[in-house]
């Protein structure tokens, strides 16, 4: 079956009511995207927000990060846990400026092979950063997908998460201006409308073309049994 246009009827709702006020989202600089991201992965957006400014007070660029002593890197962590993200945030800052010239990668490929970089992150840095056609899937994005397309498959199984990376990838814009906006979109819609125990269907853009919605089971979504 065809699938739905997700994108522009995402694009839209995010200009009206996504989050678009972020210290991260008024920079292009890999370096600002890419520390917000590493936060945001653990970490709500509260929270990461004085870090964050503390963070790039302190270690404005990669070539200061890199060469900042151990200590004082988890001195600014120091409070958002998951404290190997901090040590792989030092190896990476390293690894750009060894391996590549002190500029970061300019595609998610690329991003991905650093430390502590995932699929995830890297495609967040390209679409945000370069507008590279890259598809984002955390936890909030596979439930929304999943829900849209009444995908229900498990994904416990690498085989039933690898074919929802594809379909992610079918249902993203043209590479382009459309991409930041359409990543944010995503995130902000499985932060702030389709959350994972009672989603706001009749606040969702994508109501008219979710599947799951039509069936009247959101909740079913994303099954994923454990190992
Ligand atoms: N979580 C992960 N990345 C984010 C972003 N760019 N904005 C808000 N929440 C996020
Ligand atoms: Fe999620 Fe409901 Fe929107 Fe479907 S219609 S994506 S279940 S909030």
């Amino acid at each position: 079956a065809r699938l739905p246009a997700i994108a522009p009827p995402l694009i839209d709702w995010q200009v009206r009511h996504g989050r678009n006020h972020l210290p991260w989202q008024h920079t292009q600089d890999p370096y600002r995207v890419w520390l917000s991201e590493i936060m945001l992965q653990q970490t709500q957006v509260t929270t990461v927000l004085d870090y964050y400014q503390r963070f790039i007070q302190a270690l404005p660029d990669v070539a200061s990060l890199a060469a900042a002593p151990a200590d004082q890197v988890m001195a600014l962590w120091s409070g958002l846990g998951y404290y190997s993200r901090a040590r792989n945030l030092h190896r990476c800052a390293q690894a750009v400026m060894a391996e590549h010239g002190g500029q970061f990668p300019r595609n998610a490929a690329t991003l991905a092979s650093l430390p502590g970089i995932g699929r995830t992150t890297a495609a967040a840095i390209a679409a945000f950063c370069f507008q590279e056609r890259a598809a984002i899937l955390d936890a909030n994005v596979k439930r929304v997908l999943t829900r849209v397309l009444a995908f229900s498959g498990d994904l416990a199984q690498a085989q039933q998460e690898k074919a929802l990376w594809a379909l992610a990838e079918q249902l993203l814009p043209e590479a382009g201006a459309d991409m930041p906006r359409y990543t944010q979109a995503l995130m902000d819609l499985g932060a702030t409308v389709c959350t994972p125990r009672q989603p706001v269907c009749r606040q969702c853009p994508l109501q008219w073309q979710c599947r799951a919605q039509q069936a009247g089971n959101p909740q079913d979504y994303p099954v994923k049994t454990r190992k």
